[in-house]
């Protein structure tokens, strides 16, 4: 008997329509239709392999693809028709494709909604992942070519010999680097930034893991308990280029663990896009002075007419907020569902697109931003002029010469304190007032006090502030994000 074709959902079970506000309540087309290319992709996977069992003939199976790449079009051209009341992307698009091609009735057979969404949302997490790869690379290029630009050139040279600084030798920017935000300990620039690339790198890292595991096909699993219609999963799964098929037909469609990767992922991208935002706004303070960011990327105040903000980059530094959120807000959904699919599932999507809207919003902007900043090299050498950054150093010294750390430690405070008191700074102390400190204080404590030591003395140390190492790093790094994105 030829029948209607109607809304999966509302088949002959029910007597009548749903209410309207549960109605609106539930439907999820108007978030859910930007999953259409993996639906439609998943679904000439699915008819397909229907052809190769003999579940739809050559002639309907071609039907329907031709069927499903119209709508594909439509859809992109803004000229589909979506209907509320067909609840999700899935039903919409399966509605449109039965009404023209009968033959569509039988697309659905030995496969689910509940399987159908996983597969979708896979589809879609491996997509993102590919893109937001993209996108991370782009920022580490952009701090990488800013640490390249960190570089001391001859044109600096007047500003290096007004510091009063011994880093004629040096070819990268120094900087103070920072603990509990004190000046602590002497770094390049280029340091620092690379410091960010590796962050960033580590986050490429886990979003690229989360895809390998995302890389499963729930196609066949059914609503809960597959099918005993004889399909080929491992054609389907092939067809739509997935690592394999699930394992456990219970499991795929009740897991979202790939959308939680996912979502942990973006917000550990977050908050380092936020601890690096948060650097560029100190630094772009009139307190710190370390850098300029153009005017491209900030804005005035509509009532201060000296003000130039850093909104973008505190922007940055708020989004990290709602990735946070996100994650949160699945792990919630997720907690103390029963096996398998619950309809609490579909809250799963609003967080996911949500999350990867964001960062692929902000990843490109804040490479803008960090392309648009400059180092103010002469704020700079003024603070890392400050002598007490090479305390740590003065101690060093000590300990070459057989005094045990604690005590060289101690001495060094104490010499830090003995200058505060005289007003004086760290290196102007004399030869006998070091002695007097510490009588392994000699003559050559100025060698220690020099900040192209500090540097050099690290030239044996990998991972280290060393010109030696952070040019290796640098030069590493400009290769490395010339290879091709695995
Ligand atoms: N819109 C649903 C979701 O996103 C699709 C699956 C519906 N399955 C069901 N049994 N009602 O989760």
């Amino acid at each position: 008997m030829a029948t209607r074709p109607r809304p999966i959902s509302r088949s002959g079970r029910f007597r009548g329509g749903p209410d309207a506000d549960a109605r609106r309540f539930s439907e999820s087309v108007s978030f859910d239709r930007r999953l259409y290319r993996q639906d439609i992709a998943g679904s000439i996977a699915h008819a397909t392999m229907l052809a190769q069992v003999g579940v739809l003939t050559r002639r309907e199976r071609n039907q329907i693809v031709r069927g499903l790449k119209r709508i594909e079009r439509e859809i992109k051209n803004g000229r589909f028709q979506w209907k509320e009341e067909l609840e999700d992307v899935h039903m919409n698009i399966e509605a449109a494709l039965t009404k023209r091609i009968p033959a569509a009735a039988r697309l659905h057979t030995a496969r689910s909604r509940n399987d159908q969404v996983a597969t979708d949302m896979r589809l879609w997490v491996k997509d993102e992942v590919r893109s937001l790869k993209l996108e991370i690379r782009n920022l580490q290029q952009a701090l990488v070519d800013l640490a390249e630009r960190t570089r001391l050139t001859a044109s600096h040279r007047p500003v290096i010999l007004n510091s009063q600084l011994s880093i004629f030798n040096l070819s990268l920017l120094p900087l103070p680097g920072y603990t509990h935000l004190q000046r602590a300990q002497p770094v390049f620039a280029a340091h620092h930034l690379l410091a960010y690339v590796e962050m960033l790198q580590r986050d490429a890292e886990r979003f690229a893991d989360c895809a390998w595991r995302t890389d499963i096909c729930p196609l066949g699993s059914g609503a809960l308990a597959g099918t005993g219609i004889r399909i080929d999963r491992k054609l389907t799964a092939k067809l739509l280029g997935f690592r394999e098929s699930s394992a456990n037909s219970m499991d795929a469609v009740s897991d979202r663990d790939f959308a939680a990767e996912f979502l942990f992922a973006a917000a550990l991208t977050g908050v380092h896009l936020s601890r690096m935002a948060e650097d560029f706004i100190l630094w772009s303070s009139a307190e710190f002075g370390f850098i300029t960011i153009a005017d491209s990327h900030t804005t005035g105040s509509s009532l201060m007419p000296q003000k130039k903000n850093p909104d973008v980059v505190e922007l940055a530094r708020g989004k990290s907020g709602r990735l946070i959120g996100n994650l949160i807000s699945l792990l919630v959904v997720l907690k103390g569902l029963p096996m398998t699919y619950n309809r609490d599932l579909q809250e799963d999507k609003e967080p996911l697109f949500d999350s990867a809207d964001t960062l692929s919003a902000a990843l490109p902007v804040l490479a803008g931003m960090v392309r648009a900043t400059a180092f103010n090299v002469e704020t700079c050498l003024r603070a890392v002029r400050d002598p007490t950054l090479l305390a740590t150093e003065l101690a060093d010294h000590l300990v070459r010469r057989g005094v045990p750390f604690r005590e060289a430690h101690h001495a060094v405070g104490a010499a830090v304190r003995h200058a505060e008191d005289r007003r004086k700074p760290l290196n102007a102390l004399t030869v006998k007032e070091w002695r007097d400190i510490h009588p392994k204080f000699g003559k050559d404590v100025s060698g220690s006090l020099r900040l192209e030591n500090a540097f050099r003395s690290r030239d044996h140390l990998a991972g280290s502030p060393s010109p030696r190492y952070v040019e290796s790093q640098l030069q590493g790094w400009k290769n490395r994000l010339k290879r091709p994105i695995p």
